[in-house]
């Protein structure tokens, strides 16, 4: 079971940005990843198909073996991560809007959230929120349109552009000092935002730290892969395949992803 890979899944090319630290923190780790990028975008869908999307993946990545899932979406995270866990016999990492640490190094006490319709209307992000934010005021902002763009490969393009400053620029005004990136596809953003954001405005990207909690999490299972090789990897997409692979490229990864039914 140590040997077996983690499963990895995220609506589209969003995920890569959680999967390429799991590289780097574990490289002897085998991994299968998941784009179900014919039914994105997750934010814009019920919790119950957020759900049933997420267990569609699940199944899929358990069917091959999988000794752990990654679930690489915050969207899937906040909507579906319990219930995947009371049907699943498997250890699930997931990943949710870093409110935790901006709030506890915020000197503005304002933090913005930029994230999906389905992420900020989640029972978790509320209580997460709640739970931190005493005295904090959490400005959260949709992300709309941008997980399209970014499956498109659109966005360095003028108009992308000038739409982030349309959705980044109600959070400045209210004095934000740290920006969390409260969905996967959004680090692949950063140097768009790195040109937008004023310097005083840290940008907090979750991916590493889901790492280090799958790390924890599979040492103490006892999961983690002995062998000190290099892992391996595999990538699935119910799309097209040149969606992921431009994106792989552009991480400098010569993985190449395959077309699959799922
Ligand atoms: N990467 C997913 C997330 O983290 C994107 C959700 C979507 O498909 O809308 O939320």
């Amino acid at each position: 079971m140590e040997k077996a890979a983690i499963g990895i899944f995220d609506s589209g090319v969003g995920g890569l940005t959680v999967w390429r630290e799991l590289l780097l923190l574990l490289p002897s780790e085998n991994t299968i990843y998941l784009s179900d990028a014919a039914n994105a975008p997750y934010g814009e869908k019920s919790v119950e198909e957020i759900y049933q999307l997420s267990r569609k993946n699940t199944r899929w990545l358990l069917e091959k073996g999988c000794k752990l899932i990654v679930v690489a979406c915050n969207t899937a995270t906040t909507n579906a991560i319990s219930r995947l866990r009371n049907e699943f016999n498997v250890p699930f990492i997931g990943i949710e809007p870093a409110i935790k640490p901006a709030a506890l190094q915020s000197r503005s006490k304002r933090i913005g959230v930029l994230a999906t319709r389905g992420t900020l209307a989640s029972n978790l992000f509320s209580s997460t929120s709640a739970s931190y934010t005493a005295g904090i005021e959490v400005i959260g902002q949709e992300g709309t349109g941008l997980v399209g763009l970014i499956e498109k490969g659109l966005q360095d393009s003028e108009n992308a552009r000038e739409h982030l400053a349309g959705l980044l620029s109600p959070m400045l005004d209210r004095g934000i000092d740290h920006l969390v990136l409260g969905c996967t596809h959004y680090p692949l953003l950063i140097p768009q935002l790195r040109e937008l954001l004023p310097e005083s405005v840290q940008i907090v990207d979750c991916g590493p730290a889901v790492a280090r909690q799958t790390r924890a999490v599979l040492e103490a299972a006892a999961l983690l892969n002995p062998s000190g090789e290099t892992g391996t990897h595999q990538l699935y997409t119910n799309a097209d395949p040149a969606v992921i692979n431009r994106v792989l490229k552009e991480m400098g990864k010569p993985e190449k992803a395959d077309a699959a039914e799922f």
